[in-house]
């Protein structure tokens, strides 16, 4: 699996976001250490609090499905599902994948499948607070 698919995969998954209260359509792709991949969309809520953005989907998906070990994730979105530039997870989603993924867990984010950047989640959450500091 290479970030061209991973992404690839992000878009299919954009197409089903639920987000008919701020048109902001998202889809990830979550690559589990052994190769697996599993997909997420943003899901809205008339309520707006209860919305869960698709990297969370995608983490909630794979953890309850018994996964816990990660490489990467690609992230997609744009207004009306069309992405016009780079976004970066919400601090909530980063917070999420600091609770499975180490420093070096890469985060892609695309306008298309050839136009993308690679961060780690070092870099998008430093001095995070993770489950280490629990013992
Ligand atoms: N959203 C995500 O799915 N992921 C993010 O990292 C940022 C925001 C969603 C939540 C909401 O449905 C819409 O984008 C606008 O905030």
């Amino acid at each position: 699996m290479d970030n061209k698919e991973l992404i690839f995969l992000a878009f299919e998954a954009m197409e089903k976001a639920y987000a008919p209260y701020s048109g902001y359509k998202v889809g990830a792709a979550l690559l589990t250490e052994n190769g697996k991949v599993y997909t997420g969309c943003n899901i809205e809520n008339a309520a707006y609090g209860p919305t869960n953005c698709a990297e969370r989907t995608a983490f909630f998906k794979a953890v309850s499905e018994g996964e816990r070990h990660f490489t990467a994730i690609a992230v997609v979105g744009g207004k009306d599902g069309k992405p016009h530039d780079y976004f970066y997870p919400c601090g909530v989603c980063r917070q999420v994948m600091a609770e499975f993924c180490g420093k070096d867990f890469e985060i892609i984010t695309a306008v298309s499948q050839d136009d993308y950047v690679s961060v780690t989640l070092e870099s998008l959450l430093p001095y995070g607070f993770g489950p280490d500091k629990l013992g």
